[in-house]
């Protein structure tokens, strides 16, 4: 009998699961939010994620459990141990991702580099480390923050009391970090199996506008070897400490005087990951998959020199993205071009582009034309 995959979340990343699970042969569906999802061709349920009952029926039909986001509620992923389901990756290594404090505290456990940081619970809290970290920070809360949503350079600390607000409700906690001095991102991806297998995909280069991933080139152009192993071995340990199942994709400053410092751990295929689907010998899609099924994975070699990916966000003014499609593909015929099948708003993430070559400075002109058909 074929193997059986349940997704929690029907966003674009479950989406790009689907083609993958077909190659191999896999059956795959979809809890979904809502009808209309990105990911509804797979979409055989509609319901919340934090609804144990809707969770378990889902899960009853599948071999292992796996997400498009991490935020299903710890409560429910017991339940769904409870009942037998097989989770990946487990509950123990997402609470890990699903808060930026306990990432934080269970980074500096394992001696991984991040920025200097505190847990601040009041605003005299938060002055007390402005004025011990140049006047300045970036506030973060803990919980539910993605595309930047979450993350606040503050000057002073009255620039955070609407969040000390909201966060009173919770534990009152916030997280401060110093701003970090980065001369660029990097991202390092891994995939490991619930029997330990880790295989890591190279380094790469991503390019943030306004907190939300706008370009990634892999590999990381002039990153150097000692660069790549260091981040490697980082992302190798996380993994592996943390017992990661699935992918794991570590976002990474690297600082203007030359050090790498972890910023923050998806346990998930991730943005900085697309380039793979047409870059990689094997995609973060389909090795998630072979991970979460505890298949062997695959190899991970690039396709070629350079992988150029560019996101579409927000998409047109009018219209939608299919309305673009015949003018960019005629434009671009190099361009790997994914819609994600949602409708244009400012600043979503609505599709990428992907095009690769031997000359950097070449791919990014291609993908950059190419993403602009759907983005004016
Ligand atoms: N400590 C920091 N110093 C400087 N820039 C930061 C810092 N933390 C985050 N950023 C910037 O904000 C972006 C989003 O922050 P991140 O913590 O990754 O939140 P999200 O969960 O929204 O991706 C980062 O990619 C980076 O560009
Ligand atoms: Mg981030």
């Amino acid at each position: 009998m074929a193997y059986r995959i349940g997704v929690i979340g029907g966003g674009q990343l479950a989406r790009m699961m689907v083609p993958p699970a077909v190659h191999l042969g896999l059956e795959i569906s979809v809890l979904a939010e809502a009808e209309g999802s990105s990911a509804r061709l797979a979409a055989t349920a509609v319901g919340d994620h934090r609804d144990v009952e809707a969770v378990l029926a889902f899960a009853r039909g599948v071999d292992a459990v796996t997400f498009d986001h991490e935020h299903v509620p710890q409560p429910v992923l017991a339940a769904l141990v409870d009942a037998g389901v097989a989770v990946h990756p487990g509950p123990s290594a997402l609470a890990v991702a699903q808060d930026k404090l306990v990432m934080r505290e269970r980074l500096g456990a394992l001696g991984v580099p991040v920025p200097d940081w505190a847990r601040v619970h009041d605003e005299a809290g938060l002055a007390d480390f402005l004025a011990d970290h140049g006047g300045r920070g970036v506030v973060k809360t803990p919980r539910g923050g993605y595309d930047g949503k979450g993350v606040r350079v503050v000057s002073s600390a009255t620039e955070a009391a609407d969040w000390f607000a909201v966060a009173a409700e919770g534990d009152g906690a916030l997280l401060v970090e110093e701003l970090v001095d980065f001369r660029r991102e990097l991202a390092q991806s891994v995939a490991r199996r619930p029997s330990g297998e880790v295989v890591a995909w190279p380094l790469v280069e991503s390019v943030q506008r306004d907190g939300v991933c706008a370009e990634v080139f892999a590999p990381a152009p002039r990153a150097g070897e000692r660069f790549e192993a260091a981040a490697a071995d980082v992302a190798r340990t996380i993994a592996t400490e943390l017992g990661v199942t699935g992918v794991l994709a570590v976002e990474l400053f690297e600082t203007t005087d030359g050090r790498l410092l972890v910023n923050e751990l998806a346990m998930r295929p991730h943005n900085t990951g697309h380039w793979t689907i047409e870059g990689s010998t094997t995609s973060q899609f389909e090795q998630h998959l072979r991970a979460v099924l505890d298949l062997p994975l695959g190899d991970t070699t690039p396709r070629a020199p350079w992988t150029v990916m560019v996101n579409v966000l927000g998409g047109p003014a009018e219209g939608t993205l299919a309305d673009r499609l015949p003018g960019l593909l005629a434009a671009q015929p190099t361009a790997k071009v994914h819609d994600y099948g949602k409708d244009p708003r400012p600043g979503r993430k609505v599709g990428h582009v992907t095009v690769l070559g031997d000359d950097l400075d070449d791919a990014v002109a291609r993908a950059r034309a190419a993403a602009a058909h759907f983005d004016d």
